[in-house]
Order: structure tokens, then C-alpha cells, then sequence
């Protein structure tokens, strides 16, 4: 069954708590929080405080997406949010220490990868990882088209996930809409996060229960 994890970084923070109601009652899964600190991105979003905010309006699980320069300096911060903490392999940490430290805080560990990274450099990460999350565009900003190299990534990464017998979600990030959401999970991947194509749209109903149809 796929799962569903809307973006937040397309909303109106100031409605947002509406969309997060509406959300809930659709069924969505969890709710994706993208972090960006303007250095290991070329964009700055938001940090601990609107998660904080977040977290006291809604019991689904946060999946928060880091994209910030040597994470390792914020994981403890941020776990006492997030429910599942991802941070980028290619981002100068310590890849091993950190998804060790994720997990010690209670979170789930994910590991993510941009377009530049192929999946067999994280292949030794996996048993340390509960979600890989494959982004499909570069990332930095909502509203971009889906990266097609995305999907043979999903699938290597999939094949090497059941090879050695792990129970790991897959996560696709970025372009994900009407067009692309199938083959992304026909590629391998369980987790998509949607962002222009959900929040925002007044197709919202519709488009949730295409995509949980996948
Ligand atoms: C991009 C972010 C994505 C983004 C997705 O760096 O990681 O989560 O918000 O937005 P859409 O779905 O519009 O591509
Ligand atoms: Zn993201």
C-alpha cells in the first residue's frame, strides 16, 4: 500500500492549519517537512520553531527532510519533532554515526540521495537505514519536473533492499503528480511526497485518492 506524504513547502503557513485538518480527514499517511538551510540548498525555508508548531496541531507523523550542511550539528534538535529525521548522504557528515544517532533518539533514520548519487554508494548504509529517500528533482524547490533517472534508482535500490531481506520504505520526492506517481511506484518506491500537485490544489480529495490508489 502506498503512503502518502504531502510537502509542506508549498503551503500558506498562515492557513495551514486547515490544510492539515483537510489532509487528515483524506488519509494521508504523514506529513513531509522540508528544511533548507541556503547553504546545502540554494533556498531557506524554515526551522525547528514552525515544527514545533506543526507538531502540536496534528498526530500524524513528521518526515522531516533535511537539507542543510553537516546535519549531524542539528539532529538532536530536530528529532525531538521529527518522527522520521532524513538527512542528505552527499550533506558532510558522518553518514554512519548520524543514522546510528537518529535511531538512538527515537526517530526513524533515513538516508537521502540527490540526482548526482547512485544508489550502490548507500548500499552499505541500508541496515542502519528505516527509509531511503530517492529525490527526483534537485533539490531546493517545490515545483519542479520529475527526474526519469529517479526511476531505475528506485529500482536498483529496491532489488537490493529485498536481496538482503530489509524492511525499508522508499521514498520519492519531487515532480511527483498524475503523470509520474505510477511509474515511481512501479519503479519500487512506497513513500511519495507530493507538494504543488496536493497543497494548495482544489483537486486535493481527488488527487489523494488517485495517488492511493497506486
Ligand atoms: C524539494 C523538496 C520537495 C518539494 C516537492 O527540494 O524536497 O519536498 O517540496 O515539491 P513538488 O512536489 O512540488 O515537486
Ligand atoms: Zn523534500
Amino acid at each position: 500500500m502506498v503512503k502518502i506524504s504531502p510537502s509542506v513547502l508549498s503551503a500558506d503557513f498562515l492557513e495551514f492549519g486547515e490544510d492539515i485538518k483537510k489532509m487528515e480527514d483524506l488519509g494521508i499517511d504523514m506529513l513531509h517537512i522540508d528544511v533548507m538551510d541556503g547553504i546545502f540548498v540554494p533556498n531557506i525555508s524554515f526551522g525547528n520553531p514552525l515544527i514545533k508548531s506543526i507538531k502540536a496541531h496534528t498526530k500524524l507523523p513528521l518526515d522531516v527532510h533535511l537539507m542543510i550542511d553537516k546535519p549531524h550539528r542539528y539532529i538532536e534538535d530536530f528529532a525531538k519533532y521529527a518522527d522520521i529525521l532524513g538527512f542528505h548522504f552527499e550533506a558532510g557528515s558522518d553518514n554512519v554515526a548520524t543514522l546510528k544517532r537518529i535511531r538512538e533518539l527515537g526517530c526513524k533514520s533515513c538516508i537521502t540521495i540527490k540526482p548526482c548519487t547512485e544508489p550502490e554508494e548507500i548500499f552499505d548504509l541500508l541496515p542502519l537505514c528505516d527509509m531511503v529517500l530517492v529525490m527526483s528533482v534537485e533539490p531546493g524547490f517545490g515545483g519542479q519536473s520529475f527526474l526519469e533517472s529517479a526511476l531505475s534508482k528506485l529500482s536498483r535500490l529496491k532489488a537490493e533492499i529485498e536481496r538482503r531481506g530489509l524492511d525499508i520504505d522508499l521514498e520519492v520526492d519531487g515532480g511527483v503528480n498524475g503523470e509520474t506517481a505510477e511509474s515511481a511506484v512501479k519503479a519500487g518506491a512506497n513513500v511519495l511526497v507530493a507538494g504543488s500537485y496536493l497543497i494548495g490544489s482544489d483537486k486535493m480529495e481527488e488527487r489523494v485518492e488517485f495517488l492511493k490508489s497506486l
